[in-house]
């Protein structure tokens, strides 16, 4: 969590900053500041203060920001609450910084560094700055070798050193940081999100490297000192990619992509009709071989491990367990050379998948990761990596990475087939087939975007909405209540429906909406038997149903949506629009800020 950003150049810091910061605004949004070195020379000047980067922008607007050199932040708070004090960047002395990520022995370095009573904040991240400050001598590399071997924790730091006008140096253990040259100058990021707008050539810098960029470029440095060879990206998306292209939040132009991303996902990984990993490189020896595997991801990225699980399951007959990466730990994981593991994220930097994910591979386990972000760290700890064709994800709520993880999963599903020689070449076609119909039938849905907004507003005076559904409507619930409760602040829960006769049918009461999914041939008649508990319970049913089939039973839903027909195991696809839409125009009609609910970040960095 929390965005750096760092420019030194020609042009003025404070504009590409503030531009930049604002990009970077989905990683924490409490507080904001800059630091520069003044035009004219001097001091260097530290503009911070709670709130957004609009706020920062009026700050900056009131004062003289001139300035050719400077970094910058967006926090969100873990240590200190949300206070102009506590907003980065923070000046100890001679030294300033910038600092995303949790440093864990804080407060034995305020004792060590005899620290107390000289800090003005309360954050983990000044005690760094007074660390630096105490070993700096004139070695900029010396100084920060010697800090961060003292650390423990994570983090990605830019600093400026007084006496070093027009240079930032950065280092980064675990947190990201990306760094590219312009046309005029250099910058450093947590995401290449805010360097699209300058160049398309990046690179992301090593853990405990040294990067230094100033008016002539970069240099980078390995912690010993020796010079370090920088292994250049290229961002493949266009920067009309990152902007709301017309729409009032970039949610709802995620959502609109996902016919468009799914294709660019599953497309290139399609030969003569079969999923196709050469690219990738993985190898369907491993896939024929495991005799478990584990999904490790967190929140919606966890929810498409679980699709996932449903279908490889069923279709390949391999044990899957999916598990909460926060929890891995915890629960003596039991993993070894016989265990795929598949990493699932967006971000590619969530820690506690990454922690996971480090700890299977020191088992032996072989892994694959399924990634939107290029070149993040989970991609770079995996074995092998699968790309989602995503594109940037700026809203914090997940759509298309999730939906683009499921095309994924489903393509992975078909070469585990392959590679254990398990379908018929008809049940492959098929199989393919309806995959790459997904775009069509999701364009179908969007079509229908009016109806949805209609059910959305029957729920924007509820206190609870319940979701049922069993099998693979069970698992779209999930995400489909967490949706709905992280933007509309709406208590949610998905139920598998036949639990809720074991508590919560408890809790059902005459008005409460309860969105039912129903897309399952073999256990529709059980499904909707569940939804007649819960109706005739008082419960206002929203019906989520595949086809135009007239139901047999009395009408038992307040409102109907009709879902387009796909094969059962592919309905998912379809339900997940609808459901990203009801929590989208729950949010938009209550009047939130739909694309930074409260609370969250879009990068979880901390444990
Ligand atoms: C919810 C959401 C989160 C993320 C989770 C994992 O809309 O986006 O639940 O899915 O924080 O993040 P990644 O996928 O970046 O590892």
């Amino acid at each position: 969590m929390c965005g750096i950003i760092g420019y030194t150049g020609k042009r003025e810091a404070s504009e590409i900053m503030l531009d930049a910061l604002e990009l970077l605004e989905y990683r924490g949004y409490d507080s904001a500041g800059i630091a520069l070195f003044p035009e004219n020379g001097g001091p260097v000047r530290i503009f911070k203060k709670a709130g957004r980067v609009h706020d920062l922008r009026e700050l900056c607007a009131k004062n003289d920001v001139t300035g050719h050199c400077g970094i910058g932040h967006t926090r969100w708070a873990t240590h200190g609450g949300v206070s102009d004090e506590n907003a980065h960047p923070h000046h100890f002395k001679d030294v300033t910084i910038t600092h995303n990520g949790i440093i864990e022995n804080y407060r034995q370095l305020i004792e060590r560094y005899e620290l107390d009573g000289k800090l003005t904040s309360q954050t983990d991240s000044e005690v760094v700055a007074a660390v630096l400050s105490h070993f700096y001598t004139g070695d900029p590399y010396a100084a920060i070798r010697k800090t961060v071997l003292k650390l423990k924790g994570t983090f990605a730091l830019s600093i400026m050193f007084d006496d070093i006008p027009g240079k930032i140096f950065a280092v980064r253990n675990v947190s990201p940081i990306v760094a590219a040259n312009t046309e005029d100058g250099a910058i450093l990021s947590s995401d290449v999100a805010a360097i699209v707008p300058f160049t398309t050539q990046y690179f992301v810098v090593p853990e405990f490297h040294v990067v230094c960029l100033s008016g002539d470029g970069i240099e980078m440095y390995d912690l010993s000192g020796d010079k370090a060879r920088i292994d250049w990206l290229t961002v493949d998306w266009d920067i009309s990619r990152s902007d709301k292209g017309g729409y009032p939040f970039y949610m709802e132009k995620e959502i609109m992509e996902q016919p468009r991303v799914i294709g660019e996902t599953v497309k290139p990984r399609i030969k003569d009709g079969k999923p196709d990993f050469t690219a990738e490189g993985i190898p369907d020896e491993m896939l024929a071989s495991c005799r478990r595997i584990c999904v490790i991801a967190c929140g919606t990225a966890m929810h498409a491990g679980l699709v996932g699980k449903s279908l490889i399951q069923s279709l390949i007959g391999i044990h899957v367990d999916v598990v909460m990466a926060s929890e891995f730990m915890y629960n003596d994981p039991i993993v070894d050379k016989t265990t795929l593991v598949i990493a699932i994220s967006q971000s590619g930097e969530t820690i506690d998948t990454l922690e996971a994910l480090k700890f299977a591979r020191k088992c032996g386990s072989p892994s694959i990761s399924i990634v939107n972000v290029k070149g993040a760290s989970i991609a770079r700890a995996s074995e092998y990596v699968i790309y989602t064709n995503a594109g940037p994800e700026i809203a914090v709520a997940s759509t298309k990475a999730y939906t683009t993880q499921l095309a994924v999963l489903y393509l992975l599903t078909a070469r585990m087939a392959i590679a254990r020689k398990l379908w018929s070449d008809e049940q492959m076609k098929e199989y393919m087939e309806e995959l790459q119909r997904v775009p069509a039938v999701m364009e179908e849905v969007l079509k229908s975007k009016e109806e949805i907004h209609h059910i959305a507003d029957t729920m924007l005076n509820a206190r609870d909405v319940f979701m049922i559904g069993r099998g693979l409507d069970y698992s779209i619930l999930l995400e489909g209540s967490l949706k709905l409760k992280e933007i509309s602040y709406i208590h949610s829960e998905a139920y598998a429906s036949g639990e809720l006769k074991h508590g919560t049918i408890a809790l059902i009461t005459e008005e409460t909406p309860v969105i039912a999914v129903v897309t399952q041939d073999k256990l529709k008649s059980k499904e909707l038997s569940n939804i007649k508990e819960v109706q005739s319970r008082g419960a206002r049913v929203i019906l989520l149903i595949k086809g135009q089939e007239e139901l047999e039973q009395e009408k038992i839903w307040s409102r109907i949506f009709r879902l387009p027909v796909m094969k059962d195991e592919f309905m998912v696809m379809p339900v997940s629009i609808v459901l990203q839409l009801i929590a989208y125009y729950v949010s938009l009609d209550k009047g939130l800020d739909v694309d930074k609910p409260r609370n969250l970040a879009k990068v979880v960095t901390v444990e």
